[in-house]
C-alpha cells in the first residue's frame, strides 16, 4: 500500500466521531419517532417488531404482511447489519422503492447511530 494513502488512512481514522458507536439512551428517545408503528418486543402494529433487529434478516417476521418491494430487496438474503440500518434509516423509500413504511427518514447520522445502538441491545437504555 502506498505509503501517502497509509497516512490518510490514519488521519480518517483518528478524525473519526468519539460518539461514533451511538448513544443508547439517546436512541431510545429517538425510537418515539418509529413507536406509533414498532416495538422492539414482540407483537407487531403497523410495522413488524424489531426485536432483534440488529442481523436480523430483511422482511423475516412470520405473520407481518411485508409490502412486495421489501419481499424483492430481501430475496437475496439480506440482513440488516449496521450499515444497511443506518442506510434505510435515512431514506427508506429510496432504498427500498415500493416500501410500505410511511417514514420520510432521518437527516442526522448521530441520531441513526444512536437509534441503532438501542434497537441493538434496548435493554441498555433502561
Ligand atoms: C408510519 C409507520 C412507521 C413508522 C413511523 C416507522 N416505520 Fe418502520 N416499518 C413500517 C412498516 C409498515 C414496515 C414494513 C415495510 C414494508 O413491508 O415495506 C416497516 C419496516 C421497518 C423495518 C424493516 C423490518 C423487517 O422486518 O425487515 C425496519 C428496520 C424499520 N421499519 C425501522 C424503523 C425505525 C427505526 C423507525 C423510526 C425511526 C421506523 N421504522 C418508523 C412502518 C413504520
Amino acid at each position: 500500500m502506498p505509503r501517502k494513502f497509509l497516512t490518510l488512512l490514519a488521519l480518517a481514522v483518528v478524525a473519526l466521531p468519539a460518539h461514533a458507536e451511538g448513544d443508547a439512551v439517546a436512541g431510545k428517545k429517538a425510537f418515539r419517532k418509529c413507536a406509533a408503528c414498532h416495538t422492539v418486543e414482540t407483537g407487531n402494529r403497523v410495522g413488524p417488531n424489531l426485536a432483534g433487529i440488529g442481523g436480523r434478516p430483511v422482511a423475516s417476521v412470520d405473520g407481518f404482511r411485508y409490502s412486495p418491494a421489501m419481499k424483492d430487496f430481501a430475496a437475496d438474503g439480506k440482513v440488516w447489519d449496521e450499515a444497511l440500518l443506518a442506510q434505510y434509516l435515512a431514506a427508506p423509500k429510496t432504498m427500498v422503492k415500493g416500501t410500505s413504511m410511511a417514514f420520510a427518514g432521518i437527516r442526522k447520522g448521530e441520531e441513526i447511530a444512536d437509534l441503532i445502538a438501542y434497537l441493538k441491545d434496548p435493554a441498555s437504555a433502561p
